[in-house]
Order: C-alpha cells, then structure tokens, then sequence
C-alpha cells in the first residue's frame, strides 16, 4: 500500500483564498481585518516566518504591521509596544515570534496580549477556553493539523486512538486539547515515555512534533494510519550541497509505504500555520466588531 500524500500547501492555499474573499466582503463595509507580528532580535528562521506572516495577511487583504525590536530590548519597553497594540483599534491580532532572545521571558510577554487579540492562542486565557470548550482563539499550528485530519478523514473522528508526540505549549499541548474535543481516545507522548514504538502502533491518528529528524521509522506505524509529521528538521548537508534537506520526525520513504495518508516536509503542516493565522486574526476582527463572519464562498 502507499499512502494517500495530504497536500498541505494546496489546502493552505485555499483557505488563504477563502479568508481573502471574506476579508473582500468586510472591507466593503469598512472592516480591515490588521495584525501586528513583533520579532525581537535577529533569530535567521523568525525572521523569514514573520516575513511570511506579513506578506500573506497582506495578500489576504489585512492590514499587516510587523515591528522588528533589537535583541537587547529591554522587557518594559516590550510590553508598552504590546500595550500600545492592545489599544489600537486598527490592529485585531498580535503576535510576538517565539523564542525570545534571553531574558525576556515568554509567559510575561505573552501574558501582556488581550485574549481578544491573541491569535497565537498562547495567553492562558486562550489555553483555558481552548480546555473548557470556550470561544478563545486556537493555536495555529495545531489548528491547521486538525483541518488536514478532518479533510482526509472525512470530517468524524471519534473514536479514533490519537497519539501526540511532544508536549509543548504551541503544539503537543493544544493538539490533544483539539483531538479529545473531536471525540478521539489521546496519548501525549514526550521524552519519558516508555517504548515510543509501541505506542505509535497502537495509533490510527499519529501526530509527532518533536523535532528529531526522522525519529519515527516505518515499521512504528499501524497500517492504514493517518501521519500528520509537524516537524520541520535540517539536515547536515551532503558533500557539495550548501544546505542539507529539510525532513520531518518521520522517516517518509519508510512510512509511506505503511500509513493511509501521510503530509510531506516541506509541503505539510507548515503552511496550513500562516493559514490559520489569518484565520485567527479574521475571527479575532469579526469579534471585536460584533459583527458574523462573512459566508465563505464553496
Ligand atoms: N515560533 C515557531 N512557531 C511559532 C508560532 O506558531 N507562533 C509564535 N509566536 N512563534 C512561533
């Protein structure tokens, strides 16, 4: 068997189209959707993510607004600016690019944003809504998993065994918040976690986000699963290359040959992030508003 190739950049795509045909519909009543993106220091992979952020919400319609800080920025003057943008009503989302340069520290900041405006979905307000079933903003990169999950599964996915591998904030965490929501029976698994193998086979639903190239090898995978790699790992490069080949947690060539369905890396999980972003900062301005979101055209 070899695994339907869930084309995540295709359906990033067209939810980036969507959001721009419902952004089109309320700027012709006066609403500019606007999100400010705050990079502090010279970090070379922020700094080509935000410009991503910025470019796409502008291609989407949004107001874009990014602030490029030096990496000594001081932690108050980081948290006027974020003041500032809560206040401003032209600016619906904020997100302040993670990691931070030492010692500024991520939950002071992030604790800083309005919920309102939090379209990282990271403020624990976000994170408490996001457990209690509430109407908080959703963290991206795990949002735009459970798109690629219900487009290739067919929308249902209770009953389904879940396993999360990492347990981060921005991703491991919220991701098996979203699965339990969608009825799934979760595991979050993480560095202490006894005969990983095992636990991946027992997976119809395999989610790994850890960032070690090629961890997860064909023979961990139950036949028929679903792989949703969300890591985005560089190898060292091969004599006469300049830079090695981007790859996944998983061994792709192995699990192809095992999995249902499978995304790519690149070409995955990684564009559906800047997607939901927008998505984020859509909802965030529709909110502030109080105004329904535009239908979205089929
Ligand atoms: N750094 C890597 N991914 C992300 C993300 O989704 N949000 C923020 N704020 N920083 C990141």
């Amino acid at each position: 068997m070899t695994a339907r190739i869930i084309d995540g950049k295709a359906a990033a795509a067209a939810l980036r189209q969507r959001i721009a045909a419902q952004v089109a519909v309320l700027a012709g009543r006066g609403l500019v959707p606007g999100l400010a993106v705050v990079l502090v220091g010279d970090d070379p992979a922020s700094q080509v993510y935000v410009r991503s952020k910025e470019r796409l919400a502008r291609e989407a319609g949004m107001v874009s607004v990014a602030h490029r800080l030096p990496a000594t920025t001081a932690e108050g003057d980081l948290l006027a600016l974020i003041r500032r943008l809560n206040a401003d009503p032209a600016i619906h989302g904020i997100l302040v690019q993670l990691p931070l340069p030492a010692p500024l520290e991520e939950h002071t900041v992030i604790d800083a944003i309005d919920p309102a405006k939090d379209v990282d979905g990271l403020h624990p307000v976000s994170v408490g809504n996001l457990s209690i079933g509430g109407e908080g903003l959703v963290p991206c990169t795990p949002s735009g998993c459970m798109m690629l999950l219900r487009d290739v599964l067919g929308g249902d996915l209770s009953g389904r065994r879940a396993l999360v591998i990492g347990r981060s904030n921005l991703m491991g965490k919220p991701m098996a918040q979203l699965l339990v929501r969608a009825n799934c029976t979760v595991t979050v698994a993480h560095s202490r976690t006894r005969d990983l193998a095992d636990e991946c086979r027992r997976a119809d639903i395999l989610v790994p986000a850890v960032g070690r190239p090629l961890m997860v090898r064909g023979d961990w995978i139950k036949p028929g699963a679903t792989v949703i790699d969300v890591g985005i790992n560089r190898l060292d490069p091969e004599p006469g290359q300049e830079k090695g080949r981007l790859v996944g947690d998983v061994a792709f060539d192995e699990a192809v040959q095992v999995a249902g369905a499978i995304t790519p890396v690149p070409g995955g999980v990684g564009p559906m992030t800047i997607a939901c972003l927008l998505d984020n900062t859509l909802t965030a301005a529709c909110r502030a508003q109080g105004v329904e979101r535009p239908a979205a055209a089929a």
